[in-house]
């Protein structure tokens, strides 16, 4: 019996295009939204949570919220309301809690769940199943809490009823993640819990927790809180930064007039691709600063600008660290050489995002070379051809930036994950000028 044909791979085809303009909006930010699920779950009384991105990493939390017992309900506004059990309300799930694609899940999922009274199992798809836990386990089990990992990656085995203490924990990788999955388990956990951190990372646990009347205090890259109870409020999602950059550098390297992005979350800890494309000469304007709860947003005016290569400040790549693969079709734009250091994180996200952008990027005709904790390009032309994203949204929306300057169309293959973090990109892309189309390849 021959083997069944390999199912169709969704595949975009984009075509060169110099029109990036006008004005629009990206849906909500993936980390905010995580966030909101699982405190609002162990809140007491309801969260009502506006913005709220519904794409598949998402509705992976939601759907393992109500697994363990807590009543979402979805509106067709984008808004979810999330009746709270407490924190010691949750309950067992009747079998393994799927993350889908989702890290972020997964990581915030292990602390969360370490304190329980039950046992839990998380598992996810092929890319999650292959990527590190052991940096979550290690401290959880520092803090008392039963993990087994399978050689360091998913299954995620809890096992639940041991009691938790609070620890002093210094991170070994600058991961908001893990620093986030600490706090949580925190939560559960007798006496202080604190975690230092060896860089800044994004801090949106620390405000929503603040936001749910849980005391944090941070100061000198040490954050630490003990248990309290959580109660229910309003969260307001900002427009996600990081899926705000593919415009960024859209609108720069392809611009024919401004291109305007409403409402984009400019949380400072995760801002860092604003500051590096302005280092290489790209010139967007901030407007209309406001806040939207406790983030940050403003409206980004981007102008159409040539690009200069840079060193990238290795300060800033946590605070970049999703939007890499954007930077590096920029700086493959640019006048001369970038270089990108102290990013090895990169070769653990959904993909190996260095080795897969620089197999993309020399698909494409650039002159690039992968280090173990960067790239080094050199920037100049791009030409057509056929890329493969390896299931990675971001990669898959960066090579979509990088075809509006190709001098044939880019053919895109293996984008349908980009539905975890951006439903509706291609028709927000489109609506920016980009020209993208989907297709079914084999
Ligand atoms: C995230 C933290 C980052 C980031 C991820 C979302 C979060 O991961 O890459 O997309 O929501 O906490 P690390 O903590 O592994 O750096």
């Amino acid at each position: 019996m021959s083997a069944a044909p390999a199912p169709p791979r969704q595949a975009w085809l984009a075509r060169p295009s110099r029109r990036v303009g006008g004005v629009i909006a990206v849906p909500g930010d993936k980390s905010v939204s995580h966030r909101a699920l699982m405190l609002g779950g162990i809140a007491e009384g309801t969260t009502t949570v506006r913005g709220f991105l519904e794409g598949e990493d998402c509705l992976a939390t939601m759907l393992a919220m109500r697994a363990m017992g807590v009543r979402i309900e979805r509106h067709p506004d984008a808004t979810v309301e999330v009746r709270g059990v407490g924190l010691r309300g949750l309950a067992g799930a009747p079998g393994p809690l799927d993350m889908g694609n989702a890290g972020t899940a997964m990581r915030l999922f292990t602390g969360l769940l370490a304190g329980q009274s039950f046992d839990s199992v998380l598992v996810g798809d092929s890319s999650l199943m292959k990527r590190p836990m052991e940096r979550v386990a290690l401290p959880l089990r520092l803090m008392g809490a039963r993990i087994e990992t399978s050689a360091g990656k998913p299954p995620v085995r809890i096992e639940g009823g041991h009691a938790l203490r609070g620890i002093d924990y210094r991170l070994e990788v600058a991961s908001a993640q893990v620093k986030s999955a600490i706090l949580l388990a925190g939560l559960y956990a007798d006496g202080r819990t604190s975690v230092t951190e060896p860089a800044i990372t994004r801090d949106h646990t620390e405000r929503m927790l603040r936001a749910f009347g849980v005391p944090v205090e941070a100061a000198n890259g040490r954050v630490s809180l003990e248990p309290a109870t959580l109660r229910g409020c309003d969260i307001e999602v900002p427009g996600d930064f990081s899926s705000a950059g593919f415009f960024l550098v859209a609108a720069t390297v392809a611009g024919r007039e401004t291109l305007t992005l409403r409402n984009v979350g400019m949380n400072p800890t995760r801002t860092g691709l604003l500051e590096i494309l302005r280092l290489m000469g790209a010139r967007i304007e901030v407007t209309g600063e406001r806040c939207a709860g406790d983030e940050p947003v403003a409206d980004l005016i981007v102008h159409p600008a040539p690009l200069r290569g840079i060193e990238v400040p290795q300060r800033l790549v946590p605070l970049a660290i999703d939007e890499f693969p954007a930077l590096f079709v920029a700086a493959a734009l640019a006048e001369g050489e970038t270089l990108v250091t102290g990013a090895s994180e990169l070769r653990v996200k959904e993909s190996d995002r260095i080795g897969v952008m620089a197999e993309g990027l020399e698909a494409l005709g650039a002159t690039v070379e992968a280090r173990p904790d960067g790239m080094w390009i050199r920037g100049g032309t791009l030409t057509g051809g056929t890329v493969d994203s390896h299931g990675d949204h971001r990669i898959a929306m960066s090579f979509a930036v990088a075809a509006c300057r190709a001098d044939t169309p880019v053919q895109i293959l293996d984008v349908a994950n980009v539905a975890t973090s951006f439903p509706g990109f291609v028709e927000v892309a489109r609506g920016a000028g980009l020209d993208v189309s989907t297709q079914e390849a084999r």
